[in-house]
């Protein structure tokens, strides 16, 4: 299996990177990126000399490029965007580009090369909308309406969209992926854990945002890139997965765990206005993954696996320094060229 993961040297894409070469050695594993600032070829350094993996700095928005690399190509999958909610609020150009226009981009080359080549599309359980927080059973299943309220999940809905369309007009092999909000190694310090961690042992305080009660389902970084390796195997052509970590929390409940963890007070906290259009509440019914994959989350449990995380962004003070004070990005504005966006 030749395997074309986009989006590679970002949070989930290295960690599936690397739970892909433990899971299937045999496998040759081309990375296209195009290091934006969340971007960071750091989280995969140690993989520059191995004869299995390949790293290419370019953009999805690029047809020439990927035309050269589609060929080559068994089978795509697709995490390259803009991810950050917050960053889609102050500027949502980047996310219409990245997300909408590249994934279009992506699907008229592989359209243009082999409709057979199968396409897993990453995306997000924020394209359904938000759920209330008194309705503890209503979750949201694949047959949910789409219903974005942030530009940067009516872009991944946008794309999705797109996606669908490809499958049914052109037959193309897609399969779509919406799973909750991911923690674990390498997660860029703007996404709340990685930001109260290391903010925390900075000795700096959080900022929550609103009344603190807006509630997420928390699944482990390699839940998640378990359950994409399963869609990409055996997912059926044309379907949509949901993917979640049976583990909802309250960002205070979430704030209190990581002020536990770190031996902090709740004087650490610093109450601030709330994000604009902030979705109450997101959580996955993942039985379809269960049924038909035969795939559950088995390390997302809490407190531990979030006790795990907090211990690798202590024990990685040099990664996230240098990601934060954005010596890395300098270091490899240098090697590759200033390209990219943000
Ligand atoms: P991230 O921001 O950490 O990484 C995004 C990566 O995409 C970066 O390496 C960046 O350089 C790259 N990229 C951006 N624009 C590009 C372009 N034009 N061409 C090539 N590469 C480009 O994001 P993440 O948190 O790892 O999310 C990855 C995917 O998973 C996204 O599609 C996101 O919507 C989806 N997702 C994320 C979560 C989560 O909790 N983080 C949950 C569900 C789904
Ligand atoms: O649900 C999946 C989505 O999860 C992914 O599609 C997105 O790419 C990913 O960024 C994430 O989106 P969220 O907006 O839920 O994640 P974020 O870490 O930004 O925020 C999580 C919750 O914490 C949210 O309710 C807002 C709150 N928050 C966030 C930050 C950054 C705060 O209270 N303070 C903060 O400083």
């Amino acid at each position: 299996m030749n395997l074309l993961v986009t989006g590679g040297c970002g949070f989930i894409g290295s960690n599936f990177i690397r739970f892909v070469h433990n899971a299937r050695p045999q496998w040759k594993i081309t990375n296209l990126d195009a290091l934006t600032y969340s971007g960071n070829p750091e989280n995969l350094a140690d993989l520059d000399s191995q004869p299995w993996y390949t790293f290419t700095h370019g953009s999805i928005n690029d047809r020439t490029l990927l035309d050269k690399l589609m060929p080559q190509a068994d089978a795509v999958v697709h995490f390259a965007a803009e991810s950050h909610v917050d960053r889609s609020i102050l500027d949502s150009g980047p996310f219409i580009q990245t997300n909408i226009v590249g994934t279009q981009c992506l699907l008229d080359a592989l359209r243009a090369n082999d409709i057979n080549k199968r396409f897993v599309h990453v995306s997000t359980d924020e394209v359904y909308g938000e759920l209330p927080i008194d309705k503890p059973d209503v979750k949201f299943t694949e047959q949910t309406p789409i219903a974005p309220n942030s530009p940067y999940s009516a872009s991944k809905a946008g794309s999705d969209l797109l996606v669908a369309a490809y499958h049914h007009t052109f037959s193309l092999d897609t399969v779509i992926t919406r799973c909750s909000n991911n923690f674990g190694p390498y997660q860029f310090p703007e996404k709340v854990i990685p930001l109260f961690v290391t903010n925390l042992i900075e000795g700096k305080k959080v900022p929550l945002y609103g009344d603190g009660q807006n509630i997420r389902d928390w699944i482990h970084v390699d839940d998640h890139c378990e359950a994409v390796l399963a869609v990409l195997e055996k997912g059926k052509p044309g379907q949509a997965y949901n993917i979640g970590g049976n583990n909802e929390q309250s960002n205070l409940q979430l704030t209190r765990a990581i002020l536990e963890t770190l031996g902090k007070g709740k004087d650490m906290i610093q109450h601030v206005e709330d994000r604009l259009g902030h979705d109450r509440r997101y959580a996955i019914d993942c039985s379809k993954m269960k049924q038909e994959l035969n795939w559950q989350p088995t390390r997302s449990a809490w407190p531990q696996a979030l006790e795990k995380t907090v211990q690798w962004y202590t024990e990685n003070e040099t990664w996230w320094r240098n990601v934060k004070s954005g010596q890395y990005r300098q270091y490899y504005q240098q090697q590759y060229g200033n390209r990219t966006t943000n």
